[in-house]
């Protein structure tokens, strides 16, 4: 018998419908249009407003757009992974609640926290589960509704995030399309660079955690740039050289989108022109979980079956990697 691969059969992503632009930021704090821009590439982002609303808001028109796409029920879904690093609540996990919410009533589902690697960790675990046959419709959502923990006062963080949720679906196919390799990497010890300091049990929620905004995003920038630039830079070269593909070979580089000038080293190093490159981050930021979805969506109907996909990212944690996939549609 042929080997299953996890394809991906469908995309959908969504973003709100707020815009956050540069000129509204400086508006806000010391900034201004032409450092953001020459600096990130950023021009606006989306913010969902609306008191109660959170990240599975996000999901579900992203999930239902995509199942109405691949014309099936959500009752079909065995499994859903969600990978955010702003979920509804500490728990439940945000996939059954967006299980609940879209009536998947036959899914399992788990939250994964990999920050801006997450859809790189999702589709890789997804993936598992149907090569190995156990499942046939895996769910991989990834979004952030990252101005749940952003500090409007700190001009450093403020400017760069933005909130969106993607979605793709895997499903198995014997005829060599889908996800062909992947590299997944993480090291803890960047934790002091890039982190939420409260909320969680080392440090809970209290009124002096709220006064000193520890609920926030805390990025010292330059340092997670330095590692970005070289890991996210590295480990695409490294997928491309374990299966024998040379730049011409790779129709599309899908990096995540947290810094123009990180996107544009990765893509050097890979030898990839900018015209194979997806890019979206002048208009979205980065949505941490969001951004390499959200890009497969908007580029969908650009993809031909067989283009070859490179994927990567460099996110908290530090979480890092890189998947190689044949485009199955
Ligand atoms: O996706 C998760 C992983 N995250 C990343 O990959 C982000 C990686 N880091 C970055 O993208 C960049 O480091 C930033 C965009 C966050 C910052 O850019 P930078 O070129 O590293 O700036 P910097 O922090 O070195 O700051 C340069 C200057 C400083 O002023 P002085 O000390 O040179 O006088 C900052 O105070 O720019 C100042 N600055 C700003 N100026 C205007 C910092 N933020 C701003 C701002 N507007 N928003």
């Amino acid at each position: 018998m042929s080997k299953i691969h996890a394809a991906i059969t469908a995309v959908n992503g969504y973003v709100p419908d707020y815009i956050l632009t540069n000129q509204e930021l400086e508006t806000m704090v010391d900034t201004n249009d032409e450092w953001i821009t020459s600096r990130t590439g950023i021009k606006e982002r989306r913010i969902l407003k609306g008191e109660g609303l959170g990240v599975t808001d996000l999901a579900v028109p992203a999930v239902e757009g995509l199942l109405k796409k691949r014309g099936i029920g959500a009752e079909e879904i065995d499994l859903i992974i969600f990978c955010t690093i702003t979920p509804d609540m500490p728990f439940p996990a945000s996939a059954n609640i967006l299980a609940d919410k879209i009536g998947a009533k036959n899914a399992w589902g788990y939250d994964l926290v990999a920050a801006c690697s997450g859809f790189i960790f999702g589709l890789a675990t997804g993936a598992q589960f149907i090569e190995s046959g156990k499942h046939k419709k895996v769910l991989v959502v990834a979004g952030d509704k990252m101005s749940s923990i952003i500090n409007y006062e700190d001009r450093v963080t403020c400017i760069i995030f933005g909130d969106g949720c993607g979605a793709a679906l895997l499903e198995p196919n014997v005829d060599g399309y889908g996800i062909i390799d992947s590299i997944l990497k993480s090291d803890g010890s960047g934790k002091v660079f890039l982190h939420q300091k409260a909320g969680g049990s080392m440090r809970p929620a209290s009124h002096a955690t709220v006064d000193a905004n520890e609920h926030a995003v805390f990025q010292e920038g330059q340092a997670v740039f330095k590692f970005a630039v070289t890991n996210m830079a590295d480990v695409a070269a490294e997928i491309m050289e374990k299966n024998d593909l040379t730049a011409e070979d790779v129709d599309w580089l899908v990096p995540h989108q947290a810094n123009k000038r990180i996107i544009d080293a990765t893509a050097n190093r890979m030898g990839v022109g900018s015209d194979k490159v997806m890019i979206n981050i002048e208009k979205y930021g980065n949505t941490t979980n969001g951004t390499i979805p959200l890009l497969l969506w908007e580029w969908e109907n650009k993809l031909k079956k067989g283009d070859n996909l490179v994927l990567a990212a460099f996110g908290g944690g530090f979480t890092w990697g890189s998947i190689y996939l044949k485009w199955a549609y």
